[in-house]
């Protein structure tokens, strides 16, 4: 067990010697947990095979899972990828620095433990001052996935990591909690036209303004309503008590939820509830541990406490939380996706027809 050392630095202009100190790590082939505008990354020197393996040693992370590479400058994509189509510039002109990942062939330099042995590589130029400043002084760039115990909720604060993986990192960049809350949107540009491989800070919407409608990967694989089925996702993204999403017409989906919510609480369970602000009087009545996520109508508040409401609710010792789905439309589609997976198998769609839970 090696002493992990947490350094507060100010997530707008961060302290240099603490960026150089963290730089320094990186360099002699350490982890370093450090803030991007999405969730906290766990870093290490992406050119280096032995300091990457410690990552997936540190995580728990299966090896044939592989992680996306952080650069500082778009003109280091050219380190990192190969046969990079126009679209790729085009893209990092729009959405660089940004919660955007592409996928496009790898560079022989990438060792293949980043990419778990495939051709192809997962890149992106994030947005936070202190992931930038850390890539430029590393000198190399920077291989990071979320820094969680694989499978557990993504960080968005210092003490999500600290908990999570103290005792087996160098050190964490403590910049407060990370404004975006979900993480980056990966988008394949191996295939023409591209492909969302996972939903998440820029939206649908914002890729098909600049390259014409774009398909998600959900909808190739299932042809069902985007990310809405529950069998093909693996547990992941998950707290440790069972998660139910409830998603349909929001009066029955209420209902619904009380009734499930006042049977847990009868049976003598903690009850969690994650719910945006207008639907927080639907539950007065109930002595469950509420976590509000904000209004419905500013999503990315929602998003920024999504993750950390989970946390929060795992820490309160809820045995099981409610939340209810709140459709598509822009972070709606990452925050959708994330639940769907925390919920592994929990997702009940309720209509008026049925009056009630037909869980599939
Ligand atoms: O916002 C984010 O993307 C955060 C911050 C730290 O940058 N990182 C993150 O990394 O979420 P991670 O490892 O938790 O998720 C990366 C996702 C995984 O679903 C992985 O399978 C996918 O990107 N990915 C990575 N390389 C890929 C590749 N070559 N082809 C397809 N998918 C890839
Ligand atoms: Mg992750």
């Amino acid at each position: 067990m090696m002493k992990t050392i947490v350094l507060k630095v100010n997530p707008q202009h961060p302290d240099p010697a603490s960026i150089a100190r963290a730089a320094a790590i990186i360099r002699r082939g350490g982890l370093v947990a450090f803030p991007t505008e999405t969730v906290y990354g766990l870093g290490a020197d992406a050119l280096n095979a032995q300091a990457v393996l410690g990552i997936f040693h540190a995580k728990e992370r299966p090896a044939h899972d592989p992680l996306i590479v952080h650069i500082a400058d778009p003109e280091q994509l050219r380190e990192i990828a190969v046969q990079i189509p126009d679209v790729a510039w085009t893209l990092a002109q729009e959405f660089w620095p940004g919660p955007l990942t592409l996928v496009l062939y790898k560079a022989p330099q990438v060792p293949s433990e980043v990419t778990a042995g495939g051709n192809t590589v997962a890149v992106r130029l994030p947005a936070h001052p202190v992931a930038r400043a850390l890539i430029r002084q590393a000198g190399t760039p920077i291989a990071a996935p979320s820094a969680n115990r694989f499978g557990h909720v993504s960080p968005t604060r210092a003490e999500h990591v600290l908990r999570d993986l103290g005792g087996r990192i160098d050190l964490i960049l403590d910049g407060g909690s990370t404004p975006v809350g979900v993480e980056s949107t990966v988008l394949s540009l191996i295939s023409s036209p591209p492909v969302i491989l996972r939903p998440g800070g820029v939206s649908r919407e914002a890729l098909a303004h600049c390259l014409g409608p774009v398909v998600l990967r959900s909808e190739i694989t299932a042809r069902n309503q985007p990310a809405l089925s529950p069998g093909m996702t693996l547990k992941h993204y998950a707290p440790s008590a069972t998660l139910r999403l409830y998603a349909g017409e929001r009066a029955t989906a209420l209902r619904a939820m009380h009734r499930v919510a006042e049977q847990y609480l009868r049976a003598g369970h903690q009850v969690g509830l994650l719910l945006v602000d207008e639907d927080v009087p639907a539950f007065r009545d109930l002595p469950a541990v509420v976590q509000n996520l904000g209004s419905v109508t500013d999503m990315a508040t929602v998003a920024h406490r999504l993750f950390a409401g989970l946390r929060a609710l795992d820490e309160a010792g809820v045995t099981v939380i409610l939340t209810r789905d709140l459709g598509t439309e822009g972070l709606a589609l990452a925050i959708r996706d994330r639940l769907t997976r925390a919920a592994a198998g929990q997702v009940i769609l309720v209509d008026e027809k049925t009056q009630g839970d037909s869980r599939r």
